[in-house]
């Protein structure tokens, strides 16, 4: 059976760390007898919107919507369209539209990468954010009044639904279930934020009521944050709104070293809408051009969607040679952020070969 996956480079990086996600890619393919047929878009600022002021067609949907999954690298370039256009024009309506409320995102300390937290080491640091990805902060309910005044006034709304929190609850429970630590921590924020997220406690409490070998706390997001530094040890599945999510999914790779390698997965669990697997990061405009982006995020993201394809062997053998080509650690290979005088290539390159031994 051919799986179709859409390939959507994006900009900067984005189109430097692609194909390297896709030379993994088929090199696992080759080796498992997995067949997947890839069809590439364009839809970028640097591509189809400098062509059509838009970011997509207007049938995007049509397009896309029968793809097995949807392989992303980055979308933005600021220089030429804001950031808020080009991401509402493109990531975030795959998220909505495609109803992939959740965003998986593991957090690992990998062998051979140094955390910038003193005495961490591989197996310190393993953990997942469950963000929830399709409501919360990032909601079109909102608007400006008295514009252009000294009146002005701006106006967005947080919007939480009980179906939409209660199933990123529910994901992140069974995730923290079938892990050995089964511990769930939750990102809060009720002391201040005095109506949608002393709600959100409420959910998470009665969540637990069906999951009582799950060991559940909470911080508010504040403290979680500098948690995530002092005790990244203390974490096995955090789950978070739409922004603290986001925020969070970013301190923790960080806190392993480098955003580089962190991988996500946007998810449909039902399987009604392709989900999308694309790095934590960027387009990075501050290093695109020079090839030394650390491709990692994008090869173990495309390793996420082999697993989710049904391929749990072939993923495993994607993680298992970036693995070992870092812990080997032969800097010439290796990129500038994790202390390599190598390029994205010279990586990529190691890991599909380690793959195809
Ligand atoms: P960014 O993730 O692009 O970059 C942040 C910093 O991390 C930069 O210094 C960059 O050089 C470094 N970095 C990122 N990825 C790296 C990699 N693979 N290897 C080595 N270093 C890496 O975040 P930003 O600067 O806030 O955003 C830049 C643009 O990307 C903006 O347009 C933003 O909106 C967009 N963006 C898009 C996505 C997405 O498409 N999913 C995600 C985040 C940001
Ligand atoms: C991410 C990104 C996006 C987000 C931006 C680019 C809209 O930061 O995927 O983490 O905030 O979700
Ligand atoms: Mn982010």
């Amino acid at each position: 059976m051919t799986q179709r996956i859409a390939v959507i480079p994006g900009d900067g990086i984005g189109t430097e760390v692609m194909p390297e996600g896709l030379r993994a890619l088929e090199a696992a393919a080759k080796k498992f007898g997995i067949d997947l047929a890839f069809e590439h878009f364009d839809f970028a600022c640097c591509d189809y919107y400098a062509k059509h002021g838009q970011m997509m067609p207007d049938d995007w949907f049509d397009q896309l919507k029968d793809f097995d999954a949807i392989f992303y690298g980055a979308v933005g370039w600021p220089d030429t369209v804001p950031d808020h256009v080009s991401l509402w024009g493109s990531l975030l309506q795959f998220r909505r539209q495609f109803d992939q409320y959740i965003n998986l995102r593991p957090c690992k300390l990998l062998p051979g990468i140094k955390s910038p937290l003193a005495d961490r080491k591989p197996g310190d640091i393993d953990f997942y954010v469950v963000r929830e990805n399709t409501e919360g902060e990032y909601s079109s309910v909102g608007g400006k009044m008295f514009e252009g005044t000294d009146r002005e006034v701006v106006i967005q709304e947080t919007v939480m639904s009980r179906h939409g929190v209660d199933r990123v609850l529910k994901y992140a429970f069974d995730l923290a279930q079938s892990r050995p630590r089964k511990k769930l921590t939750s990102a809060t924020k009720s002391n201040g934020i005095a109506i949608t997220m002393p709600w959100w406690d409420e959910r998470v409490e009665a969540m637990s009521g069906n999951y009582s070998d799950v060991s559940v706390d909470k911080f508010h997001i504040d403290i979680l944050t500098a948690n995530f530094v002092l005790h990244p040890d203390w974490f096995d599945v955090v789950v978070g709104s739409n922004l603290f999510g986001d925020i969070l999914s970013d301190l923790g790779p960080a806190c392993t070293g480098t955003i580089g390698v962190a991988p996500s997965a946007n998810i449909n669990p039902e399987g009604r809408f392709p989900s999308l697997f694309e790095p934590v990061h960027g387009s990075a405009p501050d290093i695109a051009g020079k090839g030394i982006a650390n491709p990692i995020g994008q090869i173990w993201s495309g390793a996420m969607m082999l697993e989710h394809l049904g391929h749990a062997e072939a993923a495993k053998a994607i993680v298992d040679a970036f693995e070992a080509v870092l812990a080997e650690g032969d800097a010439s290979l290796l990129t500038p952020d994790i202390r390599g005088q190598g390029t994205t290539e010279t990586l990529g390159q190691a890991i599909a070969q380690r793959l195809a031994e």
